[in-house]
């Protein structure tokens, strides 16, 4: 074992290949969460996807063991998506699963995808539980930016405590009443459930991560929280890439397609 592969090391630069190691019991751990998949589902429907992705082109940016893509598939059962993660055992378990012809895993980092081989524009990125993995989150979101079509959405799908004592203290509460005890008997090693929350206690706060998504250059960015004990805790943080998708009027009353912009912006 590697210094950097003992338990309570694990950072960024190390996270997939402990997902490696947690990947078969990754499935039975989140569906024993509360809400996780329906929240998956509930970020993707915000991402506003039209026609049921007919003609779209999406990505699902740290898709693990699929949840996320699965998620993407239910909103947008039409479209081609592209499904990454640098973890080999999580692709695998991913991939052991049934998936219409529509959906492809690939491996690669989400923090260095080649541009020859995702070059896009795609119309829509599904970002869930990645973005706090990721060494160099600016020019993360730069690129991911660069690789939407004109007006299409950014979901990134996050936990974001900082801004509230009351969120930080539930979170502590439940890692340490559940999830990291929980981790430890079903695989043995706490280590990743220990990363996982402290990276969420490290994480920006909904004020900062927003920002951050508004100095690289998306629009139109809201956030909305999640129902549950995950309410102010998890959140769908979306942002369009500048411009309007074809066929748009930027004198319309109503919103452009892409974000359902009638909902509450809650945090
Ligand atoms: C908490 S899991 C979330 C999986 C899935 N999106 C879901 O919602 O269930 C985070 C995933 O991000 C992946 N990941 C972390 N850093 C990555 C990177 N730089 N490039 C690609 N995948 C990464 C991990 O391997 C892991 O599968």
């Amino acid at each position: 074992m590697s210094p950097k592969q003992q338990p309570g090391r694990i950072d960024a630069s190390t996270v997939s290949r402990s997902f490696d190691t947690h990947a078969r019991s990754y499935d039975k751990l989140v569906g024993a969460n509360p809400g996780y998949h329906e929240h998956l589902r509930l970020s993707a429907r915000r991402m506003g996807l039209r026609d049921g992705g007919n003609g779209l082109r999406l990505l699902d940016l740290g898709c693990g063991t699929g949840a996320s893509t699965a998620a993407l598939l239910d909103a947008a059962p039409k479209a081609q998506i592209t499904a990454v993660d640098l973890s080999a055992e999580m692709l695998a378990q991913a991939r052991r699963k049934t998936w219409p012809s529509t959906v492809r895993f690939v491996r690669a980092d989400a923090e260095d995808l080649d541009p020859v081989k995702f070059g896009g524009p795609y119309d829509g990125i599904l970002a869930a539980y990645l973005l706090r993995n990721l060494t160099d989150r600016n020019a993360a979101l730069r690129r991911y930016r660069s690789m939407l079509a004109p007006g299409a959405p950014l979901a990134v799908h996050e936990y974001s405590v900082r801004d509230s004592a009351r969120s930080r203290a539930v979170w502590s509460a439940v890692c340490w009443g559940v999830i990291i005890p929980m981790g430890r008997v079903r695989t043995g090693s706490a280590d990743l459930y220990r990363y996982l929350w402290r990276s969420v206690l490290d994480f920006d706060g909904v004020e900062a991560f927003t920002g951050r998504m508004t100095a690289v250059g998306f629009e139109d960015v809201r956030v909305q929280t999640m129902p549950g004990w995950q309410q102010h805790i998890v959140h769908t943080f979306l942002g369009r890439a500048p411009g309007l998708p074809p066929g748009v009027d930027p004198d319309a009353p109503t919103p452009p397609e892409g974000l359902d912009m009638t909902k509450d912006v809650t945090r």
